[in-house]
C-alpha cells in the first residue's frame, strides 16, 4: 500500500498544473492501480474541493479505480449495438453470477467487471474483453470459459 508521503509527493508534483485535477488522478492511478483512499482527503484539500465533487469526477472517467483491480479485468460492452443483441443481459447475468455489481471484484481477486462502451465489434456483439483480448458474439457458454480460464 502507498505511503502517505508518496501519494503527497505526486500530488505536489501536479498541483501547479492549469487544470491539476485529471494530472494528478492519471498520476495516482499509474502508479498505484487505482486511487489510494487516503488521497480523496489530500486531495480535496489541495484543490479545496469537496469529496462529493471528486467522487463525481472519479466515477465518470471510466480510467480511474477507488479500489484495486482484480487480477483480471473483464469488460463487457454497454453500448447500443451490443445491447441490441443481448448485451444487457449477458451483463446482468453475468454480474449476478458473481455476485457483484459494475467495478466490482470477486471475493477471491480473480476478476474485476468493468463496463466498457464499444470495443469496436458491433458487427459481432455481444463483446467483451478480458484483459487485452476481445471476444464477439459472447453467449453463456462463451462467458463460463472466459470466467473459467480467469479462475473466477
Ligand atoms: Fe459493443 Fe461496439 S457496441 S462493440
Amino acid at each position: 500500500t502507498p505511503t502517505e508521503d508518496e501519494i503527497a509527493a505526486l500530488i505536489e508534483s501536479n498541483a501547479d498544473l492549469e487544470g491539476p485535477l485529471l494530472p494528478m488522478l492519471h498520476a495516482l492511478q499509474e502508479s498505484f492501480g487505482h486511487i489510494p483512499r487516503p488521497a480523496m482527503q489530500m486531495i480535496a484539500d489541495r484543490l479545496n474541493i469537496t469529496k462529493a465533487e471528486l467522487h463525481g469526477v472519479i466515477s465518470f472517467y471510466h480510467d480511474f479505480r477507488e479500489a484495486p483491480a482484480g487480477k483480471h479485468v473483464l469488460k463487457i460492452c454497454r453500448a447500443e449495438a451490443c445491447q441490441a443483441m443481448g448485451g444487457n443481459a449477458l451483463a446482468e447475468e453475468t454480474l449476478a453470477k458473481l455476485g457483484l455489481d459494475w467495478h466490482g471484484t470477486t471475493i477471491n481477486g480473480a476478476v474485476t467487471v468493468e463496463p466498457v462502451y464499444c470495443l469496436g465489434l458491433c458487427a459481432c456483439g455481444p463483446a467483451a474483453m478480458m484483459d487485452d483480448r476481445c471476444v464477439g458474439r459472447v453467449d453463456r457458454r462463451r462467458m463460463d470459459a472466459l470466467l473459467a480460464e480467469a479462475g473466477a
